[in-house]
């Protein structure tokens, strides 16, 4: 199985645990990084209201993964802009599985992994499994663990 680990991160919390997940899974890694950083402001407006922002071009063309996995921070409960930019960029994903990773400052139960389901599931891929990781488990290194049970529903 062949996958892709694609990574928004702005403070290094999602990249962290990205970066362990593709090293277990052997994936390739592809970094969504927005064109223009703004403002806390902006970034917290313009996630809630599901904006997009232009993205420098990284790995969206999925013809050779069988995998993707999307890993994103929650912001206002949703996908960063630069997620839903990438979202839409996507190319021949008809098929593929997908499964999406999140960390976030509070709780489970947030819009970001239902809104990367519902844009990729309009795209015809099919849901594996999800993730979300409290910046706490990041921190403290107990998302190692964490991603055990995640990583075999992947395999
Ligand atoms: C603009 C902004 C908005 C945020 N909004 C939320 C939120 O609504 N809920 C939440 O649990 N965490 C929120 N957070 C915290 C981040 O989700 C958390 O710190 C995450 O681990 C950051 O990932 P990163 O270091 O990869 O950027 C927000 C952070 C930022 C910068």
């Amino acid at each position: 199985m062949k996958a892709l680990v694609a990574c928004y991160s702005f403070t290094g919390n999602t990249l962290k645990v990205a970066h362990e997940l593709q090293e277990q899974l052997g994936a390739d890694f592809t970094r969504i990084e927005p064109v223009k950083d703004k403002w806390y402001l902006f970034k917290a407006i313009d996630a809630f209201r599901e904006k997009k922002w232009p993205i420098k071009p990284c790995i969206s063309d999925i013809t050779d993964y069988d995998l993707l996995v999307v890993c994103s921070p929650v912001w206002s409960g949703r996908t960063p802009p630069g997620v839903n930019q990438y979202m839409d960029e996507l190319q021949n994903v008809e098929g593929k599985k997908f499964a999406v990773l999140v960390t976030m400052g509070g709780n489970p139960g947030q819009l970001a992994p239902t809104q990367i389901k519902n844009s990729l599931t309009d795209k015809e891929m099919e849901f594996v499994t999800e993730i979300g990781i409290k910046q706490e488990s990041v921190q403290s290194g107990e998302y190692v663990a964490m991603l055990d049970d995640f990583i075999n529903e992947l395999i």
